[in-house]
């Protein structure tokens, strides 16, 4: 059995904690065999291969009483980027306890699961749903719409440096004047209208507007400048910072994509540029 996870490029802008869309990058999961104790096969640094693994903690979270297996896990998601490899690996952990324990959850019930691991839902929705889907997380109550993101390209720039979520997240304002939060919140109002009617370039413009978290962010990212720019100059809808960071996202149309990669390509920053599409299926599992 084959666990599949995608990617997810949270917030898009103002739809902070609450807006996500799953990417074509993967996590995959193969279960190898049940054994005495739990093994999970990886090639990553600093990372448990025992039951303290995120990934077994979270599957032990749903179900204690599992029967410890050898997991194989690859993942071509950078870890610390800004394209929700933790969220990946508690969907995939969740998913585990599902298959192994047969435990038949819904996708609502994976949702409110990964919501209260990871402490919102807008990397592990898309992550489980696929697609772009806007959630909310109020009073430990999950809600999400999920629907197609419109035909458009993702370019991301993956600096060659982590940035935490707890570095990232420290950098934002405790609190927010009633004036501030009702401009902030229409646009985040604005960008979600455009982009569930097909209105990138409009969607754009709000994007770009964020409010909530990208003004006090962008200093942690220096190449966030330089790459926004070069968006504007070759037309593209918007860029904005993934998740926390540091991945800088440049939203375009398909026609657009490799002018922008190279153009990219060209400034010689310190990291990798690579060129996504949405994934609209979400978690899904292969047998083998
Ligand atoms: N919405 C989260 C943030 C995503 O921006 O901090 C990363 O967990």
């Amino acid at each position: 059995m084959r666990i599949i996870v995608p990617a997810t490029s949270a917030n898009i802008g103002p739809g902070f904690d609450s807006v996500g869309v799953a990417l074509s990058k993967y996590l995959t999961i193969d279960i190898v065999k049940p054994q005495e104790e739990w093994f999970v096969e990886h090639d990553l640094e600093f990372v448990p291969s025992d039951r303290y693994n995120l990934l077994i903690k979270t599957a032990l979270k749903v179900y204690p009483d599992l029967q410890p297996h050898h997991v194989r896990m690859t993942s071509d998601i950078p870890l610390a980027r800004g394209l929700g490899s933790s969220s990946s690996v508690i969907v995939a952990g969740i998913e585990l306890a599902n298959q192994l324990a047969n435990l038949e959850l819904t996708d609502d019930e994976k949702l409110r699961l990964a919501t209260e691991i990871e402490g919102h839902p807008d990397n592990v929705a898309p992550a489980i749903f696929g697609n772009l889907v806007i959630s909310s997380y109020v009073n430990k109550k999950v809600a999400k719409i999920v629907t197609d993101f419109p035909e458009a390209s993702f370019v991301a720039f993956i600096p060659n440096y982590p940035l935490r979520t707890s570095e990232s997240r420290g950098v934002l304002p405790t609190q927010f004047s009633s004036k501030k939060a009702v401009a902030a919140s229409s646009i985040a109002n604005v960008a979600i209208a455009a982009l569930l009617t097909g209105d990138l370039v409009e969607a754009g413009k709000a994007i770009e507007a964020d409010m909530f978290h990208e003004p006090f962010r962008q200093k942690l990212v220096q190449e966030f400048y330089p790459i926004r720019q070069l968006g504007h100059e070759l037309g593209a809808y918007a860029t904005y910072l993934s998740g926390a960071g540091p991945t800088v996202m440049i939203l375009a149309s398909k026609d657009k994509e490799q002018a922008i990669k190279e153009a990219i390509d060209s400034l010689s920053l310190d990291g990798e540029c690579v060129v996504l599409s949405v994934d609209r299926q979400g978690v899904r599992t292969e047998s083998r």
